[in-house]
């Protein structure tokens, strides 16, 4: 029956059906999916394999550019996807150089910060090594991701969203929700 959507003159009778007919399992994984980071939550690159491996402090380059990151359910695997501001970055940097909150807040040099600018929401792609700093690719706001991502020049409102970690039998996990609210206002 539900495979019958084409049939156009009782769609939306049969549509009503479908829902009622899902299971309520399946109705419910569609939230998890949405719900921004969580403690204990582990971390999986951005288009990376069907079977994907929550990644370790040592998957990223050191010094390297971001990795883009989805936040994942560590019993069900669930992956936060269902939202893009549940988009993370991560970079591996020589903590040495961090200021005490970002210190605080990393796991084995490994900093996480919403990967979403808060200009008008591109993403946050482009790593200048000399610089140690991140540019949004969209009108070139400049952050500094060793001191909590504060914005260092462009029409960036605010900095990024830190997202605390930490490490769970070897792999870089969520120790806290996001600081501060992943998004950008519309203009
Ligand atoms: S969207 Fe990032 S600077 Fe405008």
């Amino acid at each position: 029956m539900c495979g019958a959507w084409r049939i156009g003159r009782r769609r939306a009778l049969e549509l009503g059906l479908c829902f009622a007919l899902l299971p309520r399992q399946a109705l419910a994984q569609t939230e998890p999916a949405r719900e921004r980071p969580k403690e204990g939550d582990l971390l999986i690159a951005v288009g990376g394999a069907s079977t994907p491996e929550p990644l370790k402090a040592d998957d990223l380059p050191l010094d390297g550019k971001q990795t883009l990151a989805w936040p994942m359910e560590p019993e069900t695997k669930v992956v936060r996807n269902g939202s893009r501001l549940n988009k993370v970055l991560l970079l591996r940097l020589d903590p040495e150089g961090f200021d005490p909150e970002t210190k605080e807040r990393a796991a084995d040099g490994v900093v996480g910060y919403s990967a979403i600018c808060p200009h008008t929401g591109c993403d946050v792609t482009n790593w200048h090594p000399d610089r140690q700093v991140l540019e949004c690719p969209c009108h070139y706001s400049i952050y500094d991701p060793k001191e909590e991502a504060k914005v260092l020049s462009g029409p960036s409102p605010r900095r990024l969203p830190a997202l605390p970690l930490k490490i769970v039998d070897g792999r870089l996990a969520v120790a806290k929700p996001f600081i501060g609210r992943p998004g950008f206002q519309q203009m």
